[in-house]
């Protein structure tokens, strides 16, 4: 395969922002009453805000309408913004700057695929805005992720056929996500968890354009 672009997740791959999705929401749901640890995050990693919101509103029993949903989740939203304003590049994962730096060099794309309507106020924050070739996010797609839609998307912005991207993801529905998109699937975190992926890394400093190459 001939890789022209590489289209990469960003919570959990490019920077870890699960904490802060965490205290917002745990926030959200200790006045709720809802009981909400650590390890249930751990079932929202990729899933979009509503999704999120709606498992935890289920942890309760509860169900809410949707001026309230869109209420709460606002809520969540204002406290999870002051938060994630005190990132900066620090907070970039090590190896990606050298990683995109690679890419960069042997002119192969780099795209962003996410499932936060945040993303664009993140990868600023991190100092990386700039290297993207084209930003694909939670604000431009109807059918969240595990649906292929929002790496088609990038894919489509890059210029690059499905078939010639690979995708890099931490959550089992961002996997099956590429893969429906018609990508080679890496795999961030543990192999047996992401099963559906081609190859699985700890982390993104272990991956090298090298291996990429040989997929
Ligand atoms: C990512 C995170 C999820 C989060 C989703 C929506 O996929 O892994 O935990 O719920 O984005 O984020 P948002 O910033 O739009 O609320
Ligand atoms: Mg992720």
């Amino acid at each position: 395969m001939s890789c022209r672009a590489v289209i990469f997740d960003l919570d959990g791959v490019l920077t870890d922002t699960a904490i802060y999705h965490f205290r917002a929401w745990k926030a959200l749901a200790d006045e709720l009453g809802i009981a909400f640890t650590e390890h249930d995050n751990e079932q929202l990693k990729g899933v979009d805000r509503l999704g999120s919101l709606r498992w935890i509103l289920q942890q309760g029993g509860l169900t809410l309408s949707e001026a309230e949903e869109a209420r709460l989740m606002q809520q969540k939203n204002a406290h999870y913004l002051e938060l994630i304003a005190h990132m900066t590049a620090a907070d970039l994962y090590p190896g990606v700057q050298p990683l995109f730096a690679q890419l960069r060099q042997s002119g192969t794309k780099i795209g962003l695929a996410s499932a936060s309507k945040n993303a664009a106020f993140v990868v600023e924050r991190l100092g990386i805005a700039a290297q993207f070739d084209y930003i694909a996010d939670a604000n431009q797609v109807i059918n969240s992720k595990p649906d292929p839609e929002v790496f088609l998307l990038a894919a489509n912005g890059l210029g690059v056929a499905p078939q010639h991207c690979i995708g890099v993801e931490d959550a089992l529905a961002g996997i099956e996500a590429i893969n429906r998109a018609g990508m080679k699937a890496i795999g961030i975190g543990d192999a047996k968890v992401l099963s559906g992926a081609l190859k699985v890394y700890p982390d993104v400093a272990a991956i090298t354009l090298t291996n990429l190459l040989k997929l």
